[in-house]
């Protein structure tokens, strides 16, 4: 990487890390998980730790990236080194560009599903089809691998031509034309579940709070969501801050990210489970809820065959732009060590695919992978880009970097950043491990 690429403009840059961060984590995670740990009282925290927790730890991210112009590794370990610390602080970045890639391992196998029902949405397949067949139709899928290896493949070539054709040509120009149409598929949908669909029973389910439910799981759950949904804690949202043009405020930047994600995960749920409640069905499903409950909602409902396609459309455009950010900080690593972009393209998402087989032919490392890196790995890179930020670099770099003045809205981040945010990490993981 050289210091002179940068994205087009600050709005490619918002389009890119919202891209990254609007993904399956909102479409299918989010929605589930809702459905799982009991809705409102679960949607209440997770949007607590995506305002306490996510968006201070994004604005440290970006600056981290920003002010060392380079990839996680590099920009942590030479800013380590410049304040006078260890440039061991770079091992945060290295194990970043891993969980990037055990990320992309089962994600690019949920992205191949999701192509596999634009296919069947087109062809009709589940159109008036018996509830049934529907349901069967999605555990056929997950019982044959070649059918499942050959979409996750192609998800993982165009993922990778994307990212090979560079920051600028590559992954600016995808996003700036992908993200429209998502946002647009996603207005349609809303007014299609507005018109067609139960929405009085999807707010409430949405917002309706049972603190009963709220086990300590839960809170862990929403917190390793909060950092997935914005793509934190692994250096994805820094590699893209590497190429950040010029010195514009990070603070606001990040607060239209977050915004957007938000509103774009909440949008989703309000375009789906008026769908399902419309049609008597129960979101509690888990996973299936979006590969099954959805297609039996569509095919009941006319035009269903129409929006079904736009939906799972939204859902790989979603999956695409996310799966990029997924890759590329290894890659600009490996660029940044002379290595060809096209090389270290796909060989890292070589890497990933062969991690996906093995998703495909056990569902336990699909599981074990989705777990360890969104409750685990996630929070803990987080913690230390926190750390990092907070307590390693000096007060006055970070001041400088990050562009937000020296007035209230600075000093209630630098405190965020060194208290809140790791103690509240810290006593999230100590609750899920029963110690407190
Ligand atoms: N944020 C994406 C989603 O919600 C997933 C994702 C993309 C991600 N890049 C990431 C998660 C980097 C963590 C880190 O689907």
């Amino acid at each position: 990487m050289t210091a002179n690429v940068t994205w087009k403009s600050r709005w490619t840059f918002i389009l890119a890390a919202t891209g990254s961060a609007v993904g399956l984590g909102n479409i299918w995670k989010f929605p589930y998980i809702t459905g799982e740990y009991g809705g409102g009282a679960f949607v209440l925290i997770y949007l607590a730790c995506i305002l306490l927790i996510g968006i201070p730890v994004m604005i440290a991210e970006i600056m981290v990236g920003r002010a060392g112009r380079s990839d996680p590794v590099d920009s942590m370990s030479s800013l380590g080194q410049a304040a006078g610390k260890t440039a061991n602080w770079g091992a945060v970045g290295a194990i970043g560009i891993l969980a990037g890639l055990m990320i992309m391992m089962f994600y690019s196998v949920v992205a191949g599903w999701a192509l596999d029902y634009v296919a069947q949405s087109l062809s009709g397949s589940y159109h008036q089809a018996p509830v049934e067949q529907i349901e069967k139709s999605f555990s056929e899928l997950l019982s044959s691998p070649y059918e499942q290896l050959f979409w996750h493949s192609i998800f993982c070539l165009i993922t990778a031509s994307i990212v090979a054709g560079g920051v600028t040509n590559g992954i600016g120009k995808s996003v700036d034309i992908l993200m429209p149409v998502l946002f647009g598929f996603l207005l349609l949908l809303l007014g299609y579940s507005w018109f067609n669909g139960d929405f009085s029973a999807g707010l409430h389910f949405m917002f309706d709070t049972d603190f009963s439910k709220l086990t300590s799981e839960a809170v862990l759950v929403a917190m390793g969501h909060a950092f997935f949904t914005l793509s934190l804690g692994m250096g994805a949202i820094m590699a893209y801050g590497a190429y950040f043009p010029g010195k514009a405020s990070i603070g606001k930047t990040v607060l239209t990210i977050a915004a957007l994600d938000t509103v774009i995960a909440l949008v989703a749920g309000m375009a789906m489970f008026p769908l399902v409640f419309a049609n008597d069905l129960t979101p509690g499903q888990g996973p299936g809820l979006m590969f099954v409950t959805l297609p039996i909602a569509f095919s009941n409902m006319g035009g269903g065959q129409f929006f079904g396609t736009i939906f799972f459309a939204l859902v790989s455009i979603a999956a695409l732009s996310s799966s990029i950010s997924l890759i590329e900080p290894g890659v600009a690593w490996l660029e940044k060590r002379d290595v060809k972009r096209v090389f270290s393209t796909f060989g890292l998402t070589g890497i990933a695919w062969l991690g996906g087989v093995a998703c495909i032919f056990y569902g336990e490392v699909f599981n074990a992978l989705d777990y360890i890196t969104a409750n685990i790995m996630l929070p803990l890179g987080g913690l230390m880009i926190a750390l990092f930020v907070g307590r390693a670099l000096s007060k006055n770099t970070v001041e400088e970097e990050v562009g937000m003045g020296t007035g209230m809205l600075f000093k209630c981040w630098w405190f965020v950043l060194r208290y809140l945010a790791p103690i509240g990490i810290i006593l999230i993981f100590l609750n899920s491990l029963k110690l407190i």
